[in-house]
């Protein structure tokens, strides 16, 4: 993974008496200078990043993931390059809902909102209650339902801990299905794989800013434990609802970024409003210099769950044994906007199988 970090401005601020009683500390026998171990020291602790959404006390907080020295490896890279957005198409992604058309339509989309219930259980959130409430009494569901940034971290934590199962599964799936059919799978596994990865990649993002607490780690386990079964099972019967589902999951997820760059606009979440996005995140998404706080990295995390809504959307309306996938192909008719694996031609309710295949 990414473990080239630029130093943080305080490692350039270190003061001199901090570094001689580094070196002393970790000097050898006669305290002479263990300079690489000094420098290795305060490298880590210069750039171990404050979290302000922990649930751990900042003084038992450790670095979630420490870099490590070798002998031989300078950087790792990421295995899928992030496509690069730009402000005009991230700000043009829309909360959007695809009617269902049929019964499978309706059991995934009953699924998430299941999924969904048990969610806002989890993170304290109750959107539709809030909404109501808010139409006779503002200040009162502001009150009882206001989501803060710590509740809205958690909920972001959990999302994520879940959002990157499915794509992992059908991938795996497909590709068993591709050797032991002896068939080849028309590309759909690459996409499915890149998907899961990125919301990892979202997952570990949010992991620089909060630390979960036992309660978060035992609902990540038993979540992940339960849904990795159930999605295993489902798409070996239907793969098709199984994306329908992951469509509509993904329009929830768009729903919640959504929300938290409207509070955060609103100035609700006061927390958020200077913080930096995290170093893994700007290597990751390529963020632009000077676009790089928290509101910038919601809105790269939105594109990438309106990308996953089209793409999972699009699938759930293609033959899912003899199709290509259309968002690595190449097409006879290039004047047309086709998919891509950016998000210049956007379609939020998925492309229909005439339009692509
Ligand atoms: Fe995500
Ligand atoms: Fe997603």
């Amino acid at each position: 993974m990414l473990s080239s970090r630029p130093l943080s401005q305080s490692a350039t601020t270190i003061s001199r008496t901090s570094v001689v009683q580094l070196c002393k500390a970790h000097g050898g026998p006669r305290g002479t200078l263990n300079a690489s171990r000094a420098l290795v020291l305060i490298h880590h602790q210069c750039i171990t990043p404050v979290r302000h959404f922990s649930s751990t006390p900042q003084a038992k907080m450790r670095d979630v993931f420490p870099e490590k020295e070798t002998a031989n490896v300078k950087t790792t890279k990421a295995a899928w390059p992030h496509p690069i957005y730009t402000y005009e198409q991230m700000n043009a992604v829309q909360i959007a809902h695809r009617d269902t058309r049929n019964m499978s339509d309706k059991a995934a989309l009953f699924a998430v909102r299941c999924l969904r219930g048990f969610l806002d259980l989890v993170s304290g959130y109750k959107h539709d209650h809030a909404v109501s409430l808010s139409a006779k009494d503002p200040k009162q569901a502001s009150t009882k339902y206001g989501m803060t940034a710590h509740k809205y971290m958690i909920r972001n934590v959990f999302l994520e801990s879940v959002a990157g199962v499915p794509g992992m599964v059908a991938g795996m799936l497909r590709h068993l299905h591709s050797m032991r059919r002896l068939k080849r799978d028309n590309g759909w596994i690459e996409t499915l794989l890149e998907e899961s990865y990125n919301e990892r990649m979202h997952l570990l993002t949010f992991l620089r800013m909060a630390e979960p607490g036992w309660f978060m780690r035992l609902a990540v386990l038993g979540t992940q434990g339960i849904f990795f079964n159930a999605m295993f099972v489902a798409y070996l019967i239907s793969p098709r609802t199984c994306h329908r589902f992951v469509g509509y999951l993904e329009e929830e997820a768009v729903i919640t970024y959504s929300r938290e760059l409207a509070d955060l606009d609103a100035g609700k979440l006061p927390e958020w409003e200077n913080l930096a996005a995290p170093d893994i995140a700007v290597t990751y998404w390529n963020m632009p210099e000077g676009k790089r706080t928290m509101r910038d990295l919601l809105l790269y995390i939105r594109a990438d769950e309106a990308k996953h809504r089209e793409v999972n959307h699009t699938l759930g309306n293609l033959d899912q044994k003899e199709d290509q996938n259309p968002f690595v192909s190449e097409y006879k008719d290039k004047s047309k906007p086709h998919p891509s694996k950016s998000i210049e031609h956007l379609k939020s309710t998925g492309w229909e199988r005439e339009e692509v295949i």
